[in-house]
């Protein structure tokens, strides 16, 4: 077995059940076996235990066995192109539209059609799909201003654009240009601005930093409730985990942060709204298993599922109108920038050189 193998954990779900019987490494690594029955496997960079009802779900209403196949993002991109076009993987699902991008530019993806999964075209706004159909969001995250409640008052907040003002000296935390995250921020910027624009924008926004950045979004936020920084730039999804956790330290951290939501007022790209992300799944390339994959994926695109899919990691769906989780719920209503997400990908080499020239990871 090789070393990547090890990586991953994986499960058959069985139709009707819940039981999960843990399959032979081998159950979906050979292309015939994976032909064989009536499934349909999954590689997954997600990994929360409600996805799982999901897949029972879909199990239930098709008869169509879902083999899941866990691992991170960027080796699940790597084992497909290894495994070239013997891959028994009919569906990646990864996370931010500049992984989702990268994994098309290596030609891991096929398009589907309108006709074949009207769900996918009629459920998932425009601006959160790939326009050919090669990927589609599942769930949003934004990557928003969270400050610490005694030293911010959040009149003082505005706009993404705003943080490159010399009056946050010394005073935002944020990760390290290596993540994909931060990557595509820049990349909405980009689409925005231009790269010369993007560029000033963020010579000044890094000369901001409190910090070298260090750690995750988690980090950050930790770092803000502790006045190491006055505003950490972060997803929302890692903010309620802070709620949930029993240790009291952790559950004061979101006591002392607040949640702001840049760019909801002006004219223009000023008003444009808080800036999002997607989980997404394409189908791959090769799948073998690719009537039973646009069935999963149609699936996916239906009001159930999508309130479990992002319930799962406290997102918001793709979906309107949908249940939220309640502690995100309680960040209250906004407004998401319609920037389609692939500008996000497509401007993504560009991205990584408009971080280096500013030296965002020198702080
Ligand atoms: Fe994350």
């Amino acid at each position: 077995m090789s070393k990547l193998n090890n990586k991953f954990s994986r499960r058959a779900f069985m139709a009707g059940g819940s039981a999960m019987a843990a399959v032979a490494l081998s159950g979906i690594g050979n292309r015939a076996q994976a032909q064989s029955g009536n499934e349909v496997n999954l590689y997954s960079g997600r990994h929360y235990d409600t996805d799982r009802t999901i897949y029972e779900a879909f199990t239930q209403a098709t008869g169509v066995k879902v083999n899941l196949v866990e691992g991170k993002s960027d080796a699940l991109m790597e084992r497909i192109k290894s495994e070239g076009s013997n891959s028994p993987a009919d569906i990646l699902i990864t996370v931010d539209a500049g992984r989702l991008w990268r994994a098309d530019q290596e030609g891991l993806f096929q398009p589907v059609s309108k006709n074949e999964a009207p769900n996918l075209y009629s459920a998932i706004p425009r601006h959160l799909r790939h326009r050919a159909g090669h990927w589609f969001g599942m769930s949003q995250r934004s990557r928003v201003i969270m400050y610490n409640k005694e030293l911010v008052n959040p009149a003082d907040l505005s706009t993404y654009e705003d943080l490159a003002d010399s009056k946050w000296r010394g005073k935002i935390l944020i990760r390290s240009s290596g993540n994909i995250y931060n990557q595509s921020l820049m990349g909405e910027l980009i689409e925005l601005y231009g790269t010369a624009g993007a560029e000033d924008w963020a010579r000044g926004f890094v000369s901001n930093f409190a910090r070298k950045p260090t750690g995750n979004d988690s980090a950050q936020i930790r770092a803000c409730a502790a006045g190491e920084g006055h505003i950490a730039i972060a997803n929302t999804y890692y903010f309620p985990r802070f709620a949930r956790k029993d240790d009291p330290a952790e559950r004061e951290v979101f006591q002392k942060v607040g949640v702001f939501f840049p760019n909801q007022r002006g004219e223009g790209a000023l008003g444009r709204g808080a800036h999002m992300n997607v989980s997404g799944a394409g189908l791959v390339k090769s799948a073998p298993n690719r009537a039973n994959a646009i069935k999963f994926l149609n699936f996916m695109a239906t009001a159930n599922s999508q309130e479990i899919f992002a319930k799962s990691n406290s997102e918001y769906p793709v979906m309107s109108g949908l249940d939220l989780d309640p502690i995100l719920d309680s960040f209250g209503r906004f407004k998401g920038s319609k920037t389609n997400v692939e500008a996000l990908g497509r401007n993504n080499p560009l991205s990584i050189q408009v971080m280096n020239n500013v030296n965002w990871d020198q702080g």
